[in-house]
């Protein structure tokens, strides 16, 4: 017998309305259920081209090396940054909240020489303080995340940024995870050289893939480097082979993951794109109305808000983690912490993808009210 006392998995229905996972729509649930296949199956292979049409389609770019990685959205963190600093390169991390952190970190392991821009939790750069950073040195790469899920504040002019990083000859990554299928994303418009993300946040797949792609300019230097990438699993040269026409085995993709993946990104294409980000748009502002009147008003100022993750203000008349858990034991919704110095002062509520519904917002909004009380 184990701890869960059951033979059969009879996990809790859960309404995920924290920094992700989000919910899953029942389509995508169901297409799991489709018995797997090889890895080098022609159909799989088949999905894979169908899939890059969609991926590419949703970072809105036309780059070839457009992939799903097997992994979550730190393997397509850990992805750009291995793949294109080589040891010694300098790079340059901005970092307003947790998951900069971790690229500064990541890009520490992989071998470079690591200088950090950084502005308060909350706070988002502007476009001089980023360029005045750049003057410092000869940076090979600039990282920053687009949508800062520990905080919930959106970055915003990375047109502008973009600019001035490749004004000084330096490579462009770009966190998305949080962002994509969220709010609008725009790889080639915004010259982008890697932009990554995750199956489980806008997109509403399980976790376990991360969407990826690598403008010619960074595909170039890739193809170049005169060190091999220290990750194996993770060298997007071999996806490029696997993807590509030779389909050169790396791995054992999950079939499973990849049918999930497809889905939910035709069911993004089906909704229309624009109109998934007015939805997430016109639900973060119900969200965030509802939040004022119980006295828990959105921390990060309305213009630079994420409409997919909202940090609320805990009265402090609460404990913050006792109604947190009281959700989810007693209504089944998960909401999450603050982080950092936040940890005590807000909840990170997530509208993401299949979750970000009026339903679920009157849920969660009666149920706040009722435990506030
Ligand atoms: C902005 C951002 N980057 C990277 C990650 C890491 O993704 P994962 O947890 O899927 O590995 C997250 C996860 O929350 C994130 O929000």
């Amino acid at each position: 017998m184990t701890t869960l006392q059951t033979n059969e998995l009879n996990s809790p229905q859960r309404v995920l309305l924290g920094p992700g996972p989000s919910n899953v729509d029942p389509r995508v649930l169901r297409v799991m259920a489709t018995p797997p296949i090889g890895h080098l199956d022609p159909y799989l292979l088949k999905l894979y081209a169908e899939e890059q049409i969609l991926l590419r389609s949703i970072f809105k770019t036309r780059n070839d090396w457009t992939f799903a990685l097997s992994g979550t959205g730190t393997s397509g963190m850990e992805a750009a940054l291995a793949n294109l600093i080589e040891p010694g390169d300098s790079v340059l991390i901005a970092i307003n909240g947790y998951f900069g952190f971790r690229l500064a970190e990541i890009a520490s392991r992989v071998g470079a020489k690591v200088d950090r821009i950084e502005c308060p939790l909350g706070d988002i750069f502007t476009v001089a303080a980023i360029e005045e950073a750049l003057k410092n040195k000869s940076y090979k790469l600039f990282a920053l995340v687009h949508a800062e899920t520990s905080t919930g504040a959106e970055q915003l002019n990375i047109k502008q940024i973009s600019d001035s990083v490749h004004r000084h000859n330096t490579l462009f990554v770009l966190d998305t995870v949080t962002s994509l299928g969220g709010i609008p994303v725009e790889v080639d418009e915004w010259d982008i050289d890697i932009a990554y993300s995750a199956s489980q946040k806008s997109i509403s797949a399980p976790s376990g893939l991360a969407p990826i792609t690598v403008s010619p300019r960074a595909r170039n230097i890739i193809e170049k480097r005169s060190t091999p990438v220290s990750s194996f699993y993770l060298d997007l040269k071999a996806y490029a082979g696997y993807w590509g026409d030779s389909h050169l085995y790396h791995h054992t993709a999950s079939a499973s993951l990849h049918y999930a993946l497809f889905t939910a990104l035709n069911m993004i294409t089906e909704e229309v794109l624009e109109a998934r980000f007015m939805r997430h748009s016109a639900n973060a502002n119900i969200l965030w109305d509802g939040l004022e009147k119980l006295g828990c008003a959105p921390f990060i100022p309305i213009q630079y808000r994420l409409p997919v993750l909202t940090t609320a203000r805990v009265p402090s008349s609460v404990n913050p983690h006792t109604v947190r858990n009281q959700l989810l034991t007693d209504y089944n919704i998960e909401i999450a912490a603050g982080f950092g110095e936040l940890k005590d002062k807000v909840w990170r509520i997530g509208l993401m993808g299949y979750s970000s519904s009026q339903e679920n917002i009157t849920l969660l909004l009666a149920a706040l009210n009722l435990l506030l009380a």
